[in-house]
Order: C-alpha cells, then structure tokens, then sequence
C-alpha cells in the first residue's frame, strides 16, 4: 500500500512539473535588435564617435527643474573614495575651471559641501552628443 502511494504521488509530480505543453500559437515573435539588421557573422561600420558642443557652452534647457544635459563626454570616473567631476564643478574649483559650480540644491552648506543624494551626478545628468541617433523617439528639441 505504502508503494503504491510513493508511487502515485512520484507519477503526479511528473506531471505537475513537466512542462512539456505546446506553445498555444506557433507564430514566431519577432524581435528588432537594437543593432540594426546585420546579421552576426557581418561586420558592420563602427558607430560615430559622439561630438559634444564646444567646452564652455552649457545647452538649453526644455523644461523647469531639468537637471542640465552634460555637454561633454562624461566618462570621468564616480568611485566612492573621488569624484572626478568634482575636479571642476566644486564650488573652491569651477570657476578656475571656468565650469558652473554645482546648484545650491546639491550642498549641504555655504562652503559647497557636497549632499550625499547627489553623490553620483550621472543618475541625473545625461550627456548630449548632437551627431547620435536617439534609441527612443522622443519629442523634445535636445
Ligand atoms: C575638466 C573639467 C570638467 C569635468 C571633469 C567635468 N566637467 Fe562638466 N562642464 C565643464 C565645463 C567647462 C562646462 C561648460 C560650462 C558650463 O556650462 O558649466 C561643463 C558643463 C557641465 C554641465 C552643464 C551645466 C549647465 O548649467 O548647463 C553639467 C550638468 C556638467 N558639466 C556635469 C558634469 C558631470 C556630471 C561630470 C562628471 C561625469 C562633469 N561635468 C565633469 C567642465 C568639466
Ligand atoms: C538627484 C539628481 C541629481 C544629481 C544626483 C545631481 N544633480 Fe546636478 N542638477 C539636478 C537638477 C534637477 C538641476 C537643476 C535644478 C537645480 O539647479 O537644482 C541640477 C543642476 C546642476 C548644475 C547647474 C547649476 C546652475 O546653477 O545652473 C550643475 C553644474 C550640476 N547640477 C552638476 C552636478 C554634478 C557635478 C553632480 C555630481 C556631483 C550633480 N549635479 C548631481 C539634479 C541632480
């Protein structure tokens, strides 16, 4: 008796999990790669490097409270121990660096200490290259 349990719930547990059912449709989906259409084994023209608005030009902005677009490449290294954006836009060095120190909304008090909240800049700062496509339509002039 004992056996023929084991056994039954061993063959009820095959079924359960089998996961061996036809797909309902068989038509395929069909994906666009955001690659373009070459196929894998192609070798395609590299991409263009991004241009950026000439240092020193700071680019408009399409809304209130916009955190500004980066107008140059935005690489510098963020690490826990330096931020190198910092290097220009702190409050002792931008204008040295003739870069916009960063908003009052990003010190915690008047020497222009950095807020932990704004720590890593390009969670909110994106850079613009004018000569690169956009991956997603969008509306907006930038
Ligand atoms: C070598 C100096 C330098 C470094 C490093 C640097 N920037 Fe800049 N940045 C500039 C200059 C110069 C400008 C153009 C003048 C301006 O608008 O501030 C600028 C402009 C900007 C602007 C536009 C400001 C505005 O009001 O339109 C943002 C945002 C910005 N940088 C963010 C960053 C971020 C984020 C980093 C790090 C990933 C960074 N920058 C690193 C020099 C620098
Ligand atoms: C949480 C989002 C956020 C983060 C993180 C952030 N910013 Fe901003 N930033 C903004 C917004 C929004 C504005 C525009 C409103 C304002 O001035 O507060 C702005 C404005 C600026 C400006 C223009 C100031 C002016 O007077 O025109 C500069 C420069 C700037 N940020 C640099 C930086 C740098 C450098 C970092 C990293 C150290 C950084 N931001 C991190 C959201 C952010």
């Amino acid at each position: 008796m004992k056996k023929l349990i084991t056994l039954a719930l061993f063959a009820l547990s095959l079924t359960a999990c089998s996961g061996q059912e036809k797909l309902a449709t068989g038509e395929p989906v069909k994906v666009t790669s955001l690659g373009g259409d070459s196929r894998i084994e192609d070798v395609r023209p590299a991409d263009a490097m991004p241009e950026y608005p000439s240092r020193g030009k700071s680019l408009a902005r399409d809304y209130q409270e916009q955190p500004p677009l980066i107008p140059h490449k935005a690489d510098y290294s963020i690490t826990i121990d330096k931020n190198s954006c910092m290097n220009c836009h702190s409050w002792d060095k931008a204008t040295r660096m003739k870069a916009t120190p960063v908003a009052k909304s990003h010190v915690i008090d008047d020497k222009g200490t950095l807020n932990g909240q704004n720590y890593f800049c390009t969670q909110c700062h994106v850079p613009q290259a004018d000569n690169k496509q956009a991956i997603v339509e969008n509306s907006f002039n930038h």
